[in-house]
């Protein structure tokens, strides 16, 4: 199995493009299921997760090429709406494909997602927002069935603003007759790139980035074209990674807009920030404590949390980072443990009192987010460290070694 091998204490200088986010490359995949022929999207990362929705794709019939970051993929001999069992268990992203088969099929057979271990990941305001647009849905034996004669529309009223079921009750209500309203919708950037999407493919979806979306339905849908908006969580580690090691680097190809919750902690920290219209500068010295709470969009993003935890081991005081959005996402800190942070977790707060330094150890990446905040704090810690189980921020990281070796950064991967 691979690892990384970082030798730490390194500043960080120079530029970093950020790549396409998976977050949007994952359902925008899923939406081209909703019509046939060929779409093409721009600026596709190389990522684990990819890899597994073009397996999936591939098994429904789909045609997939990839000529560097461009995808095309060729829908017109879909005809499947089942997803086995293994495929589903890969990724939790694969709950995207209910809304867009049932669009496409009226019908659709899958088990229950499987994904990063941060704790309970239930379907339920997915599937709740799939019978309020008409479909019929029944769990039975480890298995959805939903269907429908007929999509109708309807009024969808999320508990909580869920991120995929909002992704998925737009993709399904494309294709209904009537009109669909969403209340209570996730805001996340990367739904207004799924909605970009879905209207150059004929839908029409207004709303999306507030909290209610409208979608009137309409019969057919046809193939697009799109580049995929960069990736958010992506340029916040790379800001991060030039805080940890009090560094001066450039994160390019963003929308520093997206990013305001974490440039205003990163401020709040120390460090300064400047922002053009696609770039962020960040430089850092002496590192000051702070609190945070990660929230749905626009609060501070939880894909953000373990990254940023790492920062704060290493900053003057006591910082206090509260996880509201899953369970079961501290995995990072007995690893940071290991490598000399002082953390005490109590429920979903975890208590952070800042060491002077971090010292090199060998440790594991336990899921994608916590494993990126290793590759931090070994950028930041005295001596060598190792990450162990690399593939797991494969998952959602391109190139993340050649990119910090890049700035600088003593990484390989052996
Ligand atoms: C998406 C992102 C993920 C990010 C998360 C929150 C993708 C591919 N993944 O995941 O990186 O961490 O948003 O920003 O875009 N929930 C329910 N019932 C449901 C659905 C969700 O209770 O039917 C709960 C979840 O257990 C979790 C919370 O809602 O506690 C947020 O989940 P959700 O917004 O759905 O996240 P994902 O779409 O899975």
């Amino acid at each position: 199995m691979e690892k990384f091998i970082v030798r730490g204490e390194v500043q960080l200088c120079g530029n970093v493009r950020v790549s396409g986010a998976k977050n949007a490359t994952l359902p925008i995949m899923a939406a081209t299921l909703l019509c046939s022929g060929i779409s093409v999207i721009h600026d596709v990362p190389y990522l684990r997760d990819i890899q597994a929705m073009q397996d999936i794709l591939t098994l429904l019939g789909a045609k997939i090429c990839r000529q560097d970051h461009t995808m095309l993929i060729d829908t017109s001999n879909v005809c499947k709406a089942e997803i086995p069992e293994h495929l589903m268990r890969e990724m939790r992203a694969s709950v995207f494909l209910m809304g867009p088969l049932l669009g496409r099929f009226r019908k659709v057979r899958l088990s229950y997602p499987g994904g990063c271990a941060i704790g309970p990941r239930p379907i339920n305001l997915h599937i709740k927002a799939l019978e309020k647009i008409g479909a019929i849905v029944d769990e039975s034996y480890g298995f959805i069935v939903a269907e429908a004669a007929e999509l109708t529309g309807g009024e969808v009223n999320f508990d909580f603003p869920s991120v995929g079921a909002t992704e998925n009750a737009m993709m399904a209500a494309a294709l209904a007759k009537g009109t669909t309203i969403i209340r209570n919708a996730a805001r996340e950037p990367e739904i207004v790139d799924l909605q970009v999407v879905l209207n150059k493919m004929g839908a029409k979806i207004s709303g999306a980035g507030t909290d209610t979306i409208r979608i009137d339905g309409v019969s057919r849908l046809f193939p697009a074209e799109h580049t995929v908006m960069s990736d958010r969580i992506e340029a916040g580690t790379f800001l991060m990674a030039g805080v940890i090691t009090r560094g001066d680097i450039v994160v390019e190809n963003i929308i520093p807009e997206y990013l305001f919750s974490v440039t205003d902690k990163l401020q709040d920290i120390g460090a300064q920030i400047t922002a053009g219209s696609d770039y962020i500068r960040v430089k850092a010295g002496e590192l000051r404590g702070v609190d945070i709470k990660t929230l749905p969009y626009p609060g501070f993003p939880t894909d953000l949390q373990a990254p940023m935890l790492s920062v704060v081991t290493i900053a003057k005081g006591t910082s206090i980072i509260t996880e509201t959005i899953f369970e079961n996402r501290f995995k990072h800190v007995d690893e940071l443990t290991r490598m000399g942070a002082k953390i005490k977790v109590e429920g979903r707060t975890a208590i952070i009192r800042g060491v002077q330094k971090l010292t090199g150890a060998i440790v594991a990446a336990p899921d994608l987010r916590a494993g990126s905040a290793l590759v931090l704090a070994a950028l930041a810690a005295e001596g060598t460290s190792e990450i162990e189980q690399v593939y797991h921020i494969e998952r959602g990281y391109e190139n993340i070694d050649k990119k910090l070796h890049a700035l600088g950064a003593n990484i390989i991967k052996v």
